[in-house]
């Protein structure tokens, strides 16, 4: 069986390992959400050896990841969990950071909004979630591709594109410390666990 194959995320690895090592310097290990093909977890590991990964998604792309890692090993990268928002639990593991890419949008917005909440509740003081994808500010969007892909989206059943004003409200124990321009009218928003007043 050939590993399954996604060409944007050959095309925004780099952008996004640039983003991951300035702050995923610290981290000692992270949570992906979402692993999709497997395709960042086996070149983030590879490239953050310092952290341990553990990929996650849903059980039936698990057979695809463990191809990616099977392909491309590394020491520091961990077979999948299943882990769904909205039906699992928090899983153990004491991450210290949280990756997740081109999830927000796939999601319903019941799942995004837990997704925040339970990051915001999991993390430690200081512990980093960068979260990479497409976004609105107050509304607007990016480009007018992606108002075409929210449309695409939402008439498939997809959640579609989520609003930075809203995960920041859901969030709430987070402060947004960076939103970079991606390449593709993406955005990485980075994260980090304030400390409780
Ligand atoms: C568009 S893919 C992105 C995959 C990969 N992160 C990437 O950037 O190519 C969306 C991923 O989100 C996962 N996903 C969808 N709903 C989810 C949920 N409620 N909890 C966790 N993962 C979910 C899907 O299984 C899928 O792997």
């Amino acid at each position: 069986m050939n590993k399954p194959f996604s060409q944007a995320c050959e095309n925004n690895k780099g952008p996004i390992l640039g983003v991951l090592k300035q702050y995923f310097a610290q981290t000692k290990s992270v949570l992906e959400i979402g692993s999709g093909t497997g395709q960042h977890a086996v070149y983030m590991a590879k490239n953050l050896a310092h952290l341990q990964w553990q990929t996650s998604d849903a059980s039936n792309n698990h057979a695809g990841i463990k191809q990616w890692i099977a392909a491309f090993p590394s020491s520091n990268l961990k077979s999948p969990i299943a882990f769904i928002i909205g039906d699992d639990a928090w899983p153990e593991g004491g991450y210290d950071g949280i990756f997740s890419a081109n999830t927000a949008h796939i999601m319903q917005k019941y799942e995004v909004k837990l997704m925040m909440t339970m990051i915001a509740e999991f993390l430690p003081v200081d512990g980093i979630f960068c979260q990479y994808g497409p976004f609105t500010q107050d509304g607007q969007f990016t480009s007018q591709s992606n108002i075409d892909f929210d449309l695409h989206l939402k008439s498939n059943g997809y959640g579609g594109i989520r609003d930075i004003n809203e995960l920041q409200m859901w969030g709430r124990g987070l402060g947004l410390i960076d939103t970079l321009t991606m390449p593709a009218n993406n955005q990485c928003l980075v994260w980090r666990k304030l400390a409780e007043t």
